[in-house]
């Protein structure tokens, strides 16, 4: 028996505006028919108009008590023939109605735009991309089903738990953080996945444990990654696998309980932090950061993956970003990763203006985004950055991150020998640092595991000497880019702050 969805709160009263100001054609681009099915029936009362549910076995039906069903609705053509010529005040409702192609389906649509914009009442399509002609498309008012809040989810888990236990015994092992991490892992999920993972976990050894917010974390995952525009990326790096930094870290330390626990910070007069642009040399450790945080916030990293926003057909790429928003904000909170944002959303002018709309949209949402979404943006190079992206409001902070110092640069190497299993102690790492003056975190890196190789094939173990060899042996980006770094210096010095 499906467990009822909670009432959604503030969309009744939009769409109630919508009824009143007699806009016929409603469009939801959701899979989440039950939800829209519950708004209707909500909206249909409180304007006191009866609802119609279409479905292709027996056409139109009335919801409520004394039901009735008008005969021959069940095709497509039949159903839309009828609402033409009943000219109702009245909601129907028509999930999974097919295409409108035909010469006849979008004649008869037309005509219903123009009777029903007389009068209340209104025909509501939904699916997961529903296609319009392109004559039909101005006529049609497209809703965001926006995801419902946690209580929401909790309301419904509760039910369902509830409903589960009245048939056979289960226990329930939750703190209260981990319920908030259950609802916060659930947020996204669409009611019918939520119900299906709950029953499950439930069902299989009669318990809701910890155990099972993995099994919600996995799912949330396959979700995510069947968009094709987004990435999941599992915990791999915290903070402490850092070195120096110490201004960006100590930023983030103070904004994760203004993230984590929005609505308190809400109710302090604080708004949840919208994300930060790192700016900087290459290697020198922003990917990591972006890494980090969403470890040490304990929240879903997502990787925005430009190359698939891009597609052949006009409008499909703000179309693909969209979308990749929508998912994001469902999976809210969550972190965000746009990499080398330059070249993924500013791409210049010689694509018929395309990535200038799809970085248009873009800053918009960012601009006024809501949801707990904290976007960390990075770039390494400044001259396709387009102005608007620095202007105040779009990003909490511009953080540019240089090369490190040399005291950062010790504790680079005190990382990459700790993480070989090297003990740093039998290291000199003054001197590696001294002698690594220019070097990348990367670079630095990258020495150290040069001179495994070279410690393996002699035999031996790895120590300074070969470390402070292979470093003689590196010709730093830093000297070959040299004017290149100094620019992107000059700019950073009065547009960000220094990340350490
Ligand atoms: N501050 C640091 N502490 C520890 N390791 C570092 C640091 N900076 C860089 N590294 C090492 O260098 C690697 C590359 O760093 P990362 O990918 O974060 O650089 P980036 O700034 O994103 O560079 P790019 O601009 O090329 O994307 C990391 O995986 C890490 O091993
Ligand atoms: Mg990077």
């Amino acid at each position: 028996m499906p467990v009822p969805v909670p009432p959604p709160g503030e969309l009744v009263r939009e769409l109630e505006v919508l009824v009143h100001a007699h806009h016929p054609l409603l469009l939801f681009e959701t899979v989440e028919e039950d939800r829209v099915r519950v708004l209707l029936s909500y909206l249909a009362d409180r304007v006191g108009i009866p609802l119609f549910v279409w479905n292709p076995a027996s056409g139109l039906e009335m919801v409520g008590p004394d039901g009735g069903r008008p005969v021959g609705t069940e095709k497509p053509e039949q159903c839309l023939a009828f609402i033409e010529s009943a000219d109702l005040e009245a909601i129907f409702f028509l999930p999974g109605f097919p295409e409108l192609e035909s010469p006849l389906a979008r004649g008869r649509v037309k005509e219903i735009y123009r009777r029903y914009f007389r009068h209340r009442g209104q025909v509501v399509f939904c699916g997961a991309s529903v296609e319009l002609p392109l004559d039909l498309e101005p006529l049609f008012t497209p809703i965001e089903l926006p995801p419902p809040s946690l209580e929401v989810y909790h309301r419904f888990v509760s039910s369902l738990l509830q409903e589960i236990g009245e048939r056979r015994p289960i226990h329930i092992d939750l703190s209260s953080d981990d319920v908030t991490q259950l609802l916060n892992a659930l947020h996204g999920l669409t009611f019918f996945d939520v119900q299906k993972l709950i029953s499950q976990a439930v069902i299989e050894d009669g318990r809701l444990d910890q155990q099972d917010l993995d099994k919600v974390l996995e799912a949330k995952r396959r979700i995510i990654e069947r968009s094709g525009l987004l990435e999941y990326f599992p915990h791999s790096h915290q903070m402490r696998d850092i070195a120096g930094l110490g201004l960006l870290k100590q930023w983030l330390r103070k904004r994760r309980r203004a993230f984590s626990d929005a609505e308190r910070a809400k109710a302090f007069g604080l708004t949840p932090p919208k994300g930060l642009l790192l700016l900087g040399v290459q290697g020198c450790g922003k990917s990591l950061c972006a890494k980090a945080v969403a470890a040490e916030w304990g929240l879903p990293l997502i990787r925005l993956d430009p190359g698939n926003l891009y597609q052949k057909y006009f409008g499909e790429s703000e179309r693909n970003l969209r979308r990749a928003i929508g998912i994001a904000e469902a999976m809210a909170p969550c972190v965000l990763w746009v990499d080398e944002i330059e070249k993924a959303l500013g791409q210049g002018d010689n694509d018929g203006g395309t990535s200038q709309r799809v970085f248009g949209t873009f800053l918009a949402w960012l601009q006024e985004k809501k949801e707990s979404v904290f976007v960390i943006a990075t770039a390494n190079d400044i001259s396709n950055l387009p102005p608007e992206l620095l202007r105040k409001g779009r990003f909490d902070e511009i953080f540019f991150v240089d090369l490190p110092s040399r005291e950062t640069r010790a504790r680079i190497f005190d990382v990459h020998l700790r993480r070989r299993k090297r003990d740093p102690a039998g290291f000199d790492l003054d001197r590696l640092a001294e002698l690594s003056e220019g070097f990348s975190g990367a670079e630095i890196e990258q020495a150290v595991v040069s001179a495994l190789y070279t410690a393996f094939d002699e035999e031996v173990d790895i120590d300074t000497e070969r470390v402070a060899a292979e470093i003689e042996l590196t010709n730093p980006l830093s000297v070959t880019m040299a004017e290149k770094l100094q620019a992107l210096r000059a700019w950073a010095h009065d547009r960000a702050v220094p990340a350490e």
